[in-house]
């Protein structure tokens, strides 16, 4: 499994052209790639890169990958992260590695968005697989709580008795939905709920998918 991450990782990051802004994203696949990051930036590459999760930028600045923050920046030129399902319009669930708050808005702000994945990830309906992470605010959480499964979920609180705090500060309830077959109703449903700061779903944010195969990578793009 590994090494279809690093396949889809090391080819992702071929796309990296020297004096690009990059989006770090969050989780094990994107970490390999950080590490090829690195090794660019050691060979002489300008580059400048914006993290998604304090995990990631500890391990860019252990590289010696020069950072900076959105908001320092006109744009991101290219974004590399990873996903926890992605279906074949290239939506994606994100953030079973707590990280989906800062992810979207990278995501959103990046020219171009790589998403590298094993095969595993591949799925036809979102939701089949993986619970949907929704960060939520910890004030009154049980109330949010409530309120999400009033859309058709088991949402578990994770951490249970001792909960996962985010790089913000807030809960995450991993909402279990089987398969979700509107995933830009269910988007508009969630962001409409007062406590729900985000969710994990990815809707139009995804340019670029490779998958790492037993056949090696393949490279999927948005016509
Ligand atoms: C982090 O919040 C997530 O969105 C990760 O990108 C996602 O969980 C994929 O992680 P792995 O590469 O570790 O599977």
């Amino acid at each position: 499994m590994n090494g279809k991450k690093l396949q889809a990782a090391k080819r992702a990051v071929e796309y990296v052209r020297d004096g690009m802004v990059l989006g770090l994203g969050t989780g094990s696949t994107t970490k390999l790639a950080v590490d090829e990051i690195g090794r660019l930036v050691k060979e002489g590459y300008d580059l400048v890169g914006i993290p998604t999760s304090l995990e990631t930028e500890r391990q860019a600045r252990s590289l010696g990958i020069p950072l900076t923050t959105l908001d320092q920046v006109e744009a991101i030129d290219l974004t590399i992260d990873g996903a926890d399902e992605v279906d074949p319009d290239m939506n994606l669930i994100k953030g079973l590695g707590g990280a989906l708050l800062r992810e979207k808005i990278v995501a959103y702000h990046s020219k171009r968005e790589i998403i590298i994945v094993d095969d595993s990830k591949m799925v036809d309906v979102l939701g089949v697989r993986t619970p949907l992470p929704v960060e939520v605010a910890q004030f009154s959480h049980i109330k949010t709580k409530r309120t999400l499964e009033r859309l058709g979920c088991k949402a578990v609180l994770r951490g249970g008795a001792a909960p996962f705090a985010t790089d913000n500060g807030n809960f995450i309830y991993d909402c279990k939905f089987n398969a979700i077959e509107d995933p830009t109703g269910l988007e508009s449903k969630l962001n409409s709920i007062p406590g729900v700061l985000e969710n994990g779903l990815f809707l139009g944010l995804a340019n670029c998918v490779v998958v790492g195969t037993d056949d090696g990578p393949v490279v999927q793009t948005k016509r």
